[in-house]
């Protein structure tokens, strides 16, 4: 499939690593001038150089928390000053780390859903008078935790689902004005922070590979080449839609996984 995003802005809210970063270099690679934010300057930095060697010479970076609304408007003003009217806006921060329900503080599990859903939240609405209508896509970073019941995942599953629903809502009310908005829900992705997190140990990870459908993890290109799709003019009847891509674990595989990872936290292989 060939793309053209040859001058097109492409923002992406926690774009300096993993998945989410291999979305913007997806991007920055078919000419798009993009823009990228996360809280790390170092991890912005990094970020930038990458682009701007994969062919975004002119790439901007951000330094804000996702769950400060006026850092974050502030930051997609500026880019907008710049690049102009947003054609792809990435909401991709998240956290995560595994843990039961009865061993995570009010605090632990506040800030995944502040992170995750009000972060999502604060980067669609100051992302909104931005975007060019018609024909911005916006893209939602989902996971598998939004649709399936996982044990040491309740604040992820609650904070996913909710940007899921948003994903839906705001797909109907913008739109009339010609604005698509879409979640993709990644499986999982070979070489991220969050499988570090979730499948820490050669076993797991081997047992995470068993359990999807086609015998293998993701590559972060995987992904960015979905949301290259998904904003492709070829897309253009494609709004409220939640895209797994995933080898197919989502039919089963992850809710097993979670469990064999629930097994090595209590036998103390793995801490939280
Ligand atoms: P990652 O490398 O840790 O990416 C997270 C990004 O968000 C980083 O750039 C991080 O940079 C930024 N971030 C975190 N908290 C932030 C905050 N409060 N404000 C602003 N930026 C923030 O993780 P990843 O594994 O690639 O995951 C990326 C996305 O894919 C997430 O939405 C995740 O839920 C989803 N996902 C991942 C997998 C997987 O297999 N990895 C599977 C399903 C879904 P800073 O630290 O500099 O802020
Ligand atoms: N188990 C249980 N609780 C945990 C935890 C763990 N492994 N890690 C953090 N918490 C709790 C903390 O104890 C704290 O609660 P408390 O104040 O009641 O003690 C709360 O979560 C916030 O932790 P803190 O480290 O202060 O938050 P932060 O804002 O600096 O970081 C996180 C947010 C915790 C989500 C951090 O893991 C992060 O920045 N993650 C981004 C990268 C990532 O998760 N990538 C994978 C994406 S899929």
């Amino acid at each position: 499939m060939q793309f053209d995003y040859q001058d097109k802005h492409v923002f992406v809210a926690g774009g300096t690593s993993g998945i989410n970063l291999g979305i913007a270099l997806g991007f920055a690679a078919e000419g798009a001038k993009v823009s990228v934010l996360s809280r790390s300057q170092e991890k912005v930095d990094a970020a930038l150089a990458a682009l701007k060697e994969a062919g975004a010479p002119d790439a901007q970076g951000f330094s804000a928390d996702v769950r400060k609304f006026d850092a974050i408007e502030s930051a997609i003003n500026a880019s907008a000053e710049s690049f102009g009217k947003i054609d792809v806006l990435v909401s991709g921060a998240a956290g995560n780390f595994p843990a039961l329900a009865k061993d995570l503080s009010p605090n632990g599990f506040k800030s995944v859903v502040d992170i995750d859903l009000i972060g999502t939240f604060h980067v669609l609405k100051a992302g909104y008078p931005h975007l060019t209508r018609p024909g911005a896509s916006v893209i939602n970073i989902s996971a598998p935790q939004a649709q399936n019941a996982m044990v040491v995942q309740a604040h992820v599953c609650a904070a996913k689902a909710g940007v899921d629903m948003l994903t839906r809502v705001l797909a109907m009310e913008w739109g009339p004005e010609g604005i698509r908005v879409n979640s993709i829900i990644p499986g999982p992705i070979d070489e991220t922070e969050g499988m570090r997190r979730l499948a820490p140990t050669d076993e797991l990870r081997s047992m995470v590979k068993r359990s999807v459908p086609l015998g293998r993890m993701g590559q972060v290109d995987d992904v960015a080449n979905l949301a290259l799709m998904m904003s492709a003019p070829q897309s253009s009847y494609l709004s409220g839609a939640v895209i797994p891509i995933d080898g197919g674990w989502s039919l089963a595989g992850d809710r097993l996984a979670m469990f064999q990872l629930l097994e090595a936290m209590m036998k103390g292989q793995v801490s939280s």
